[in-house]
């Protein structure tokens, strides 16, 4: 018989309280389940949050990726630039848009893209710069934004994993054209589904909210005549519900401690596994302006431990600790993008050493130091047994 661990500690686990509970039934018991009141004041209290902008509710971080690609009209014949390392919705909401993702590498030290890289892929083709805040740490917005005015492009934000994340004082997704949030469960606050669209100019808001809700130029609350409305462009559905929104207004009054919370078990985590150790990398920000959601830590494990790393994971497992992998391959080296675009092998090498190197550590709101220093402890013991 397997001894139990001394600890269980999932990777992920929502923070769901009575007054979250109480938030959605009052929606509930009500006769508004759809583009009412609690989308509105979300999308409020969003921006009010993140310090600025025009807040749209969508239903999920790729949908609102997928409104920037289909509002700004990027499609066939057009180059977007993206990083090679991220969750494949960021590229798949410009390959379903019919425009050609341009792949770049990124630092091993924080996963995000390489602005070098970016100028050097840039063609007559290109409309558009996709970046990802890799695991909620900034990208380098200063050099990417530069790039962008430079040849006229529109940069698009993919923050899904970085609400709470700023760079030189100001949140992210406020910096490009728009931001893209998600509220997953596993994210710094979660409606189960669900995201965030924002961007700084109203109009780019207010039309991409008319995409999101079939194309039509007036909420249910501003038809005089109730049942008339003007379709003034062909959209899609892509709303959020109210039970949604009314969860994310109510977590929305914890971010902060959330946050908090993660930044003191990342910090405690990342001392812990430096302490005794030689040869880990452990993704983080690099410069005293940029500040991380701190969505979870990722190590980077020494070359040598490459073909280890699936084992090393399940020891982890088996010790009680929960693990993930941010993200299982290069996107370009999935099957599809394989096919499609040939193969990549060796021409993202820092994103090939973060998919298959790597191991993502919980930080969540769920966790305490004493989860910390489990983790740390047991990381060490297991990469003991494998080299
Ligand atoms: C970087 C990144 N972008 C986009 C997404 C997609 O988010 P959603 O599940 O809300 O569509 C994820 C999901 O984890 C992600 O990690």
């Amino acid at each position: 018989m397997t001894a139990q661990p001394e600890r269980t500690i999932p990777f992920g686990r929502p923070d769901i309280t009575d007054e979250d509970r109480a938030a959605v039934l009052e929606v509930l018991n009500g006769h508004i389940l759809t583009h009412g009141p609690n989308c509105k004041s979300f999308e409020t209290e969003f921006s009010e949050y993140v310090g600025g902008g025009y807040a749209v509710t969508v239903n999920s971080c790729m949908t609102a990726l997928h409104l920037a690609s289909w509002y700004f009209g990027l499609g066939e014949g057009d180059e977007v630039i993206v990083p090679a390392q991220s969750h494949v919705a960021t590229v798949s909401a410009v390959e379903i848009a019919g425009a050609t993702p341009v792949f770049v590498d990124c630092y091993l030290e924080t996963g995000n893209m390489i602005p070098e890289q970016i100028a050097q892929k840039i063609t007559p083709r290109t409309k558009a710069i996709s970046v990802v805040h890799f695991n909620g740490i900034p990208a380098e917005m200063d050099a990417i934004v530069q790039i962008a005015k430079q040849h006229n492009l529109i940069l698009i934000e993919d923050c899904a994993l970085s609400l709470g994340a700023t760079y030189k004082g100001t949140h992210v997704g406020l910096i490009g054209d728009v931001g893209c949030f998600s509220f997953y469960p596993a994210k710094h606050i979660t409606t189960g589904e669900g995201g965030m669209y924002l961007s700084k100019n109203e109009t780019t808001a207010t039309q991409s909210a008319h995409l999101r809700a079939h194309g039509v130029d007036r909420q249910h609350n501003e038809r005089k005549i109730p049942g008339k409305y003007e379709v003034t462009v062909a959209g899609s559905n892509y709303r959020m519900s109210e039970m949604q929104a009314a969860l994310g207004r109510s977590q929305l009054k914890r971010v902060d401690r959330f946050i908090a919370i993660r930044e003191a078990n990342f910090t405690r985590l990342k001392a812990g596994l430096f302490k005794g150790t030689t040869g880990l990398v452990i993704l983080d920000a690099q410069s005293p302006d940029t500040k991380s959601s701190y969505y979870c830590l990722s190590v980077v494990l020494p070359d040598e431990l490459r073909d280890q790393r699936d084992n090393i994971a399940l020891a982890l497992n088996a010790a009680g600790v929960g693990t993930s992998i941010y993200y299982p391959k290069p996107i370009p080296q999935f099957e599809y993008y394989q096919n499609k675009y040939g193969d990549t092998a060796g021409q993202y090498p820092n994103a090939e050493r973060i998919s298959y190197q790597s191991i993502a550590l919980p930080v969540g709101q769920h966790l305490n130091t004493e989860d910390m220093d489990y983790i740390a402890d047991q990381f060490k013991r297991v990469l003991k047994e494998f080299v």
